[in-house]
Parts: C-alpha cells; sequence; structure tokens
C-alpha cells in the first residue's frame, strides 16, 4: 500500500512572514526594530531551499540596547512578585496554545522536523514549560526562601529544537524574577521572532524579554556584555568551551547544555519489538540532530544478529520527505553545512571499515535529506563512536556481560543521556546508577518533561534545565551576595600586633606532641605547642614526603619560622587524583549512613584534641583563645551537621505526566579539587571538605597556604576515625602553583577554588579542558555562620543529578 501526500497548510504561516514583509528586526524593549539598516542574511526552509525571510544579524550596540532594556526592566519585573510573575507566565502558555498550530508551522518550515513532531511534541512541551513555571513563580517564595534572581540572563540557544529550547531557557528565567536577552540559532529564529509577538500580544512589560537574532558573533557579544549576571546555552562543545574560557573570572553565573554520544544499551533479554521502535524515537526522531540521541547501540552479543535484521526491516518502512507531509517520518536536515558534516562522517566510518547499511529506496530529490542509516562492525574507539554526528546514523556494537556494558557505555567523553532496555527489573535498576550521564530512562527514550532536570555529566556540560534542580540556574542566595570588596584572608580574624602574640605566648608553655596517642583528653590544661615537626603529604591515608624533596617554613603572625610543611607539586597532586581515584567506587557505594558515622567519628576525634587545635590556632594565627576555640568548636559542629546531612540530601521523585516515575536522584560528582581559603585555616578547610566527602565524592584538598599545619593536624583525626585511604587527600604548598595543576587535570571532575578572583579567573579557564564544574568564590565568608558556610549550596555543589525515568503505573 502507498500512502499518498498529506500535507499541512503552510497559509498561516506564510502569511505571518508576509505581515512582516519577510524581513524581521530585533525584539527590544517590547518594540522591533526597524530592519532597514545593518547586516541582514537569509534564513531557508531547508526541504525546499526556498529563502523564508530575512534576518537581522545583531551588533553590538543591538546586543548593548538589549541589555539595557533587560536591566532597566528587572528590578520591576521581580518586585511584581510571584502570582503576578505567574500569572504571565500562565497567559504566555495560554497563548502559545493559541497559536499551537501556527508555531508548527513555522518551526518545521524553518527547521525541517517533521510536523508530527513539532505539532504533537515539541509545541506542546513549550506551553507545558510555561505553565509548570508558572507554578514555580507563584510557588517560589514558600519554596526557594533566602533567594532571589540573578539579574540579567544572557541566553543562546540550537538550532535543533528552536522554540523547545527558548521555552527552556526563557520560563525558569522569567519565574525566578529574571529578565533575558535570547538570541536564536542563526539557522532557525523564525519560532523565537514569533514568539516575540505572542510576547507582544499579551502586553508583556517591556523588556522582560527581548530576542536578539544573528550568528556566533553576537553570541559572543552577549557572553562578553559586562552588564550581563548569567549566560545559558545549549549547543556544541565547541562552543560551550568557548564561552566557559570567555566567561572565567568575570563572576557570571553559567549553566551550558552541550553535545553527547548516548548509549542504548540492550540487554539479551530485553523486548527487541520495543527496542526497534525505541531506536527509531532514539536516533531517527529530528533527523538525529538531538543532544541526547542514543547514537551508540550497545547490544548484547547473542541477540544482536536478530536484532540488526529487525532494525533493517523496519529502517526499510521509514519515510523520509517533507516536513510538513503529516506521514512523513524523517525531515530535512537543518542547513547544507550540517548536511555536509553527516556525510564526511558517514565517508569516515566506511573508510576505517565498519558496515554500513541504508535502506533501498531513494530520497527526494531537492531539499536537504538524508537517509536513515546503521552502522554495525564498529571498534568502541572507531571516529563515528566517539564523535557527536547530529544526523540520523546510529552505530552498533556489541557486549557480553552487564560489565562489559558499562565500561563501553562510559567510554566516551561526554555524558548526557543513556536508557537501558531489560525486562528484568534488576538488571536495569543495576546498571542506571552506573552510567556516567545525566538522564537514564528505562524501557523507554527522548523523555522530556518541565518536571524534570535535563543536563550533563562530563563534557555534556553541567547544570540542569527543568525540575526543581533547573530553578538554581537562575537564583542566588541573598546570603551569598557576590562581588562584595576586598579579600577575604584577613577578614575572620586581622593582622595582630607582635606584642599581642607575645602576650598571648607568654602565657603558654611549650610541650611535645603526642603522636602516638591523638585521643587526648579534652581536660588537659590549654598549652602553646612549639611546632617543631616537618608536615608531610596525606595522600591514599599515608603520609608521604612531597616529591619535590623541599618544604616551606610556616610563620606564625609575628612571622617566626614554628614549622615546615611539605612542598606539593604537580606529581603530588597527580598521585593524589590517583589515590582518590581508586577510593571513588568504594566510597560512592558506601552507604550514606556508612558516610554519616565516619563524619560523627570526624566530630568526635576532634572534640577530644579541642583544647589542642584552639591552641595551635592562636599559636599560628595570634587569635585570641576563645577565638579559636569558637573555630574548633564550629569545625565539629559542621562534623556533625555534614554527617547529619550525609542521609538526609536525598533525591526526588518527579511528576511527569507519562506512566512512569522520574527519579532525581543526587549523584557525587567523582574527584573533586578542593582549594580552601586562606583564613579560618581549620573551619574554612573542612566546610569544603564534609560537604563534598558526605555525598560520597573523594577529594584533593590544598589547605590554606599560610596555616597549613591545621589541615596536616587532622592526618590523625582522619586515620582514626576509619576515613577510608584516599578519599581524602592533602597536599600542602603554593596554592598559586597546585590550584591550576588541580584545574587542567583531566581526571578531575570538580574544583572548588576560594581566593582572589585572578586565580579563580584561571582556574575556571583551566577546566575548560574537559570541562569540569567549578565552584569559585573570592568574596569574604563568615565561615561562623552557618546559613552562609554550611549547607544546601555546598551539597549541591558536591552533587550532581541524574534522572532516571522508569515505567510505573497503569
Ligand atoms: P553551535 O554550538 O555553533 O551553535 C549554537 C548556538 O551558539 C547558536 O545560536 C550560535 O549562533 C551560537 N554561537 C556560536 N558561536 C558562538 C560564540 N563564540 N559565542 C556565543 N555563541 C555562539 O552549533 P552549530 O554550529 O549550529 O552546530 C555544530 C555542531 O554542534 C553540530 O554538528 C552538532 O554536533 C552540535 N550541536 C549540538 C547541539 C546540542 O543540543 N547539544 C545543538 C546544536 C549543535
Ligand atoms: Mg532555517
Amino acid at each position: 500500500m502507498a500512502w499518498g501526500p498529506a500535507p499541512e497548510s503552510a497559509a498561516t504561516a506564510e502569511a505571518w512572514l508576509e505581515q512582516h514583509g519577510r524581513a524581521f528586526g530585533h525584539y527590544l524593549n517590547g518594540a522591533w526594530t526597524v530592519p532597514g539598516g545593518g547586516e541582514r542574511f537569509d534564513t531557508i526552509n531547508p526541504a525546499t531551499s526556498a529563502v523564508l525571510a530575512r534576518v537581522a544579524q545583531g551588533s553590538k550596540d543591538d546586543v548593548n540596547a538589549a541589555v539595557a532594556a533587560a536591566r532597566a526592566a528587572q528590578p520591576g519585573w521581580w518586585a511584581l512578585g510571584g502570582h503576578a510573575r505567574a500569572r504571565w507566565l500562565y497567559a504566555l502558555a495560554r497563548q502559545i496554545q493559541r497559536n499551537s498550530r501556527l508555531l508548527a508551522v513555522v518551526e518545521s518550515l524553518d527547521n525541517g522536523k517533521p510536523i508530527r513532531e513539532s505539532r504533537d511534541i515539541d509545541i506542546p512541551l513549550v506551553a507545558r514549560h510555561f505553565y509548570h513555571h508558572a507554578g514555580w513563580a507563584q510557588l517560589m517564595e514558600t519554596e526557594l526562601p533566602g533567594y532571589g534572581p540573578v539579574g540579567v540572563v544572557g541566553q543562546i540557544i540550537p538550532w535543533n529544537f528552536p522554540l523547545l529550547m527558548l521555552a527552556w531557557k526563557i520560563a525558569p528565567a522569567l519565574a525566578m524574577g529574571n529578565t533575558v536577552v535570547l538570541k536564536p540559532a542563526e539557522f532557525t529564529s523564525l519560532t523565537a521572532l514569533l514568539f516575540a509577538d505572542c510576547c507582544h500580544a499579551i502586553g508583556l512589560p517591556p523588556g522582560v524579554v527581548n530576542i536578539i537574532t544573528g550568528d556566533g558573533k553576537t553570541g559572543a557579544a552577549l557572553v562578553d556584555h559586562p552588564d550581563v549576571d548569567k549566560i545559558a546555552f545549549t549547543g556544541s562543545t565547541d562552543v560551550g568551551r568557548i564561552i566557559r574560557t570567555a566567561t572565567a573570572g568575570s563572576g557570571k553565573k553559567l549553566s551550558l547544555e552541550l553535545g553527547g554520544k548516548s548509549p542504548f544499551i540492550v540487554f539479551d533479554d530485553a523486548d527487541l519489538d520495543s527496542v526497534v521502535e525505541g531506536v527509531v524515537d532514539a536516533i531517527w526522531f529530528n533527523q538525529g540532530q538531538v543532544c541526547c540521541a542514543g547514537s551508540r547501540i550497545l547490544v548484547q552479543e547473542s541477540v544482536a544478529a536478530r536484532l540488526v535484521e529487525k532494525l533493517r526491516a523496519r529502517m526499510e518502512t521509514l519515510r523520509v520527505g517533507s516536513p510538513l507531509d503529516k506521514a512523513v517520518d524523517i525531515g530535512a536536515i537543518v542547513a547544507p553545512v550540517q548536511l555536509d558534516i553527516i556525510k564526511g562522517l558517514v565517508q569516515t566510518g566506511i573508510d576505517e571499515g565498519a558496515t554500513c547499511w541504508q535502506p533501498s529506496w531513494s530520497l527526494p530529490k531537492d531539499g536537504l535529506f538524508y537517509p536513515p542509516t546503521l552502522f554495525t562492525d564498529v571498534t568502541p574507539a572507531a571516529t563515528i563512536a566517539q564523535v557527536e554526528i547530529f544526523g540520523p546514523v546510529v552505530v552498533l556494537m556489541t557486549f557480553r556481560t552487564p560489565a562489559e556494558s558499562v565500561e563501553i557505555a562510559n567510554n566516551t567523553r561526554y555524558g548526557l543521556a543513556a536508557s537501558v532496555w531489560s525486562e528484568n527489573l534488576n538488571t536495569a535498576l543495576d546498571i542506571a546508577p552506573q552510567l556516567k550521564a545525566g538522564t537514564v530512562w528505562v524501557n523507554c527514550t527522548n523523555m522530556f518533561d518541565a518536571a524534570s532536570g535535563f543536563g550533563g555529566y562530563r563534557e555534556s556540560g553541567f547544570g540542569r534545565e527543568g525540575g526543581r534542580e533547573g530553578l538554581f540556574e537562575y537564583v542566588k542566595s541573598a546570603r551569598r551576595e557576590d562581588g562584595k570588596p576586598g579579600r577575604r584572608e584577613e577578614s575572620l580574624r586581622g593582622p595582630i600586633g607582635p606584642e599581642a602574640i607575645s602576650r598571648e605566648i607568654a602565657t603558654g608553655a611549650s610541650r611535645p606532641r603526642d603522636d602516638k596517642n591523638p585521643a587526648l583528653p579534652s581536660s588537659r590544661p590549654p598549652v602553646l605547642l612549639a611546632i617543631d615537626r616537618t608536615a608531610k603529604l596525606y595522600i591514599g591515608g599515608r603520609q608521604t614526603r612531597p616529591d619535590s624533596g623541599y618544604s616551606n617554613p610556616v610563620l606564625d603572625a609575628a612571622g617566626n619560622s614554628v614549622g615546615e610543611a611539605g612542598r606539593g607539586n604537580r606529581k603530588d597532586i597527580r598521585n593524589a587524583v590517583e589515590a582518590a581515584h581508586k577510593a571513588e567506587s568504594g566510597w560512592a557505594g558506601a552507604s550514606a549512613h556508612t558516610r554519616a558515622q565516619i563524619l560523627y567519628y570526624i566530630a568526635e576525634n576532634l572534640s577530644v584534641r579541642q583544647a589542642e587545635f584552639g591552641n595551635r590556632l592562636t599559636a599560628l594565627t595570634a587569635c585570641p583563645p576563645d577565638a579559636a576555640q569558637a573555630e574548633v568548636r564550629g569545625a565539629i559542629e559542621r562534623a556533625f551537621a555534614y554527617a547529619a546531612w550525609a542521609d538526609k540530601y536525598d533525591g526526588r521523585v518527579h511528576a511527569t505526566p507519562f506512566r512512569n516515575v522520574t527519579l532525581a536522584m543526587n549523584e557525587p560528582i567523582g574527584v573533586m579539587g578542593l582549594v580552601a581559603p586562606g583564613e579560618a585555616p581549620l573551619l574554612g578547610f573542612l566546610s569544603l571538605v564534609l560537604p563534598a566527602v558526605a555525598m560520597g565524592n573523594c577529594v584533593i584538598a590544598i589547605p590554606s597556604e599560610r596555616w597549613p599545619l591545621l589541615a596536616t593536624d587532622l592526618y590523625q583525626v582522619f586515620d582514626t576515625s576509619d576515613v577510608p585511604g584516599g578519599v581524602i587527600n592533602i597536599i600542602t604548598g603554593s596554592r598559586r602553583e597546585l590550584a591550576p595543576v588541580l584545574a587542567a587535570h583531566d581526571d578531575v571532575d570538580s574544583v572548588w577554588f576560594y581566593g582572589p578572583r585572578e586565580e579563580a579567573a584561571e582556574v575556571e579557564k583551566l577546566s575548560a579542558g574537559n570541562m569540569k564544574r567549578t565552584h569559585t568564590c573570592w568574596h569574604p565568608v563568615d565561615w561562623l555562620d552557618r546559613r552562609e558556610a554550611e549547607g544546601e549550596e555546598f551539597l549541591r555543589e558536591a552533587t550532581q543529578v541524574k534522572n532516571i525515568w522508569v515505567p510505573y503505573g497503569a
């Protein structure tokens, strides 16, 4: 039986284009700029190569005007309050629904995606996003107390889901009280411009949403603009890396949703007919131009031949053709350049020896089309198994054991999504936590919803969009104000004059430390100890001499040498990273209760040495004894706090509107580098180490350069508290030397840096190497203030959310 064409009418869309004279300006401050002067470019229909309209190339001046409008509008938008913002978001959702067919047709015309997808998936999800976030606007005050908007947000989106990515960006930003400047991709500006019309039609206050069109240069101008408080980007990893580097040290908040090479894992007990339909959705949805496309099929060897046969049979029945044809499965590739990339990579696959299979039917003659393509005989290291193709091309590889499936699945620099197919619940739920990916679909694929977070692990970026977790990308804590002037170094205790120091020191007799019995009774009279040891490094649970063979003198506040600490170098960091990786699976796999237990031991062992640590603080920093005691007490309490949190910072179950539950699990990030603040050498240090290890990470910590001995004194505390070797590694030495090594290290997954802004900028720049997450802070922190120095903000930085979609319910 042959299908006749069943085209959707383009008449209303054409009329809308005509209404704008097929030439667009930018939508700034609630009005259209005149599309007269300045550079412009064509936007085409990739199915016919016909020009749809002329679009403006945003200049620096345009970006300046847009940011100024957003800035001016922001305080008023926030001041409206949650309920009023909720009403505006609700109005946007309604307006989108009223115009849903027009939006779907314009999307399919401009992007080339089948109308069935734009009509049934993209646009309904856009409306859903605005509804869902209208709710968050309403609930912000009660559900996110203490948080306020970031300010003006610059948003840059790709061409594969033009309006959906706009919704993912704009809805949460507006809900949280921000105003936005959004730049759509140059191939697909039209639905963003139609959305501007929607904003206009409902009378959204001017400046709240600004749409500026243009290419990468326009995007770069937005990224570089000094008055933008946050950049949210979706696109290629290469551009993500450029943006990470460009924003380093700027203090701009950043979220990046980048590429992927997502595994699609099929076990021998999977329902192969469902699997075949899953593959269709995974890689032939949107022509495979999907960041989370299941582009690597990993199938258990025993069923591989059968699956390949079934897939080929199904591929013969897929229909490629006009995106407006309602019976078409695969539409057009977005642009000639993308088609060339796909063709080039397919050729590389053939040249490297893989077997390429395409259906027997031929493609439409005109327009940018590419057939569904299946590669077999692919080795895991092949180019087509590693590189994101972003087209309807899937590679198939085999595995024998579940362990091997995980190994191949994780053998990629990306970590955006994965799907697992098995009729055995135990198998599926055993594999899901082992996959390094922000989303795992069990017996389903490419499911999205506003209630669930979406975003990457590793080089797929950081930050989440959607769900409660996504809101935090668009807020900042009122307590942790950025950009406070002044350095933190001396903030807790200022330098005290030499007289004061000798007065304090005169009151105590020197006594050698009892290294064999760290659990000194707390009743021991306070004494000031002469520090006469050379502290080593702490790697893999052992005290280790620094590779350099050198130590640095440690001076007290008066400038007297009171001891030495090892001068760690690049090699020591490498060894520590290795030790941390060895400990990683054991520690992450330990129960939260076990980790809590160990943190309680740390508190306990610290408390029996309370007096000693206090004295050491006073001797080194010349702070008054009661301040020193307050810091030690604060450290003990912090250990208690994170012991408490260890089994309480748990995940959620998101209410996504399908037959499933979505488990939002807080997972550890992995191996973290922590650069502790210069001040509060005990409490500041532990305030970083404890949340990280409580959440199951292994750390390499660089203590205060000036007063490292408070951290090195903890070696025995950690040993006696049963902290497994390699979970906490400590490298003393020069922060300037060591922090960049951590930031550049490819096997470090995240770096926290507390120190001067210039050095923080360097750390952020270097992190772009493997796109590790960073958390930097150069403003003063009151480490004794629990609200500021402890709690969920640290825990959030110590975890990444994995959303696991599990079939559930009738
Ligand atoms: P791209 O990353 O260059 O473009 C994404 C957006 O970033 C566009 O709006 C673009 O104008 C903007 N942009 C480009 N350079 C910029 C810069 N220096 N500063 C600020 N903004 C900039 O992606 P492109 O070139 O369209 O596609 C290339 C490849 O990227 C594709 O073949 C695909 O592999 C991948 N890609 C991945 C996407 C994803 O969702 N993960 C989406 C689009 C593309
Ligand atoms: Mg186009």
